[in-house]
């Protein structure tokens, strides 16, 4: 934290300092320690992620039938997932600036049993901390081999694996001096549209996890750790890449969160 941010609540272009951000997150923190149910999911009206309070559902969700909606709604065949598609290093003319990294895991419910043939999708910034988006006009510098897209399907053991390059961390305009985590952003697909999670994945150690309003808002400690890959040394690659392991439980009391009742940020 700069002097800068300790002295001053608001900045003149009108956004809250990181001291302000920071002492939000932790009142919420402690309100939530009393809760004799730990909150492992997100928090949809978590003030500190500015945007989530302007877009978060104030009222119940509708039913509606799974049959009627998947009528109109997207469909894929197992077919249509080639296998170079979880390879986001190969996708253009040349090899992507920035460090190669597998992220691999499973798929798991909340018995521990693979969730097998599902569609992982993945989305990230390139190794610059930009996105290939037009919302995204930061100036940090577009990797004209990385579009950073990428999908799979899990094997019978529910594994999934990405080949791709680690993605920078990201400033945001939720606060001043506001910057993401690196993080890569996952879909998990279902059986069916209507059961589409979101999530996002983190790297060990990033000094960005106790600012980042996004990944504070779960309050639970364990839950917040669910969402952190671990280094993995046996899946590295010798002169060739890092490996990176995370598993992904839908269900359950260790289920990961997911983005289903709250916002994302900006991409
Ligand atoms: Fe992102």
């Amino acid at each position: 934290m700069t002097t800068t941010d300790r002295d001053e609540t608001r900045s003149r272009d009108g956004l809250a300092s990181q001291a302000v951000i920071t002492a939000e997150i932790e009142r919420i923190r402690e309100e939530d320690a009393r809760s004799v149910v730990p909150r492992t999911q997100p928090r949809i009206d978590f003030a500190p992620y500015r945007s989530s309070i302007l877009r978060h559902p104030t009222k119940d969700l509708h039913q509606a039938d799974p049959e009627t909606i998947e009528l109109a709604s997207p469909v894929f065949g197992h077919q249509d997932v080639k296998p170079l598609e979880a390879d986001l290093t190969i996708q253009q003319n040349g090899e992507p600036i920035g460090e190669r990294i597998r992220i691999s895991g499973r798929v798991l419910d909340g018995d521990g049993r693979p969730v097998r043939r599902q569609l992982v999708e993945i989305w990230q910034a390139n190794a610059a901390g930009r996105y290939v988006h037009k919302r995204d006009q930061h100036p940090a510098p577009i990797d004209p081999n990385f579009t950073g897209a990428g999908r799979a399907l899990t094997d019978d053991e529910g594994t999934y694996s990405f080949l791709t390059i680690k993605p920078g961390p990201y400033p945001w305009r939720n606060h001043r001096n506001a910057w993401r985590p690196a993080h890569v952003h996952f879909s998990i697909f279902g059986t069916e549209f209507t059961q589409r999670m979101i999530t996002q994945m983190y790297f060990p150690g990033d000094p960005l996890f106790p600012l980042d309003p996004i990944y504070q808002s779960i309050t639970d400690q364990h839950a917040r750790d669910r969402l952190v890959a671990q280094y993995d040394h046996d899946s590295s690659e010798h002169e060739w890449l890092l490996g990176y392991r995370w598993d992904i439980v839908l269900t359950g009391s260790h289920a990961t969160w997911t983005e289903r009742d709250g916002g994302t940020d900006h991409v």
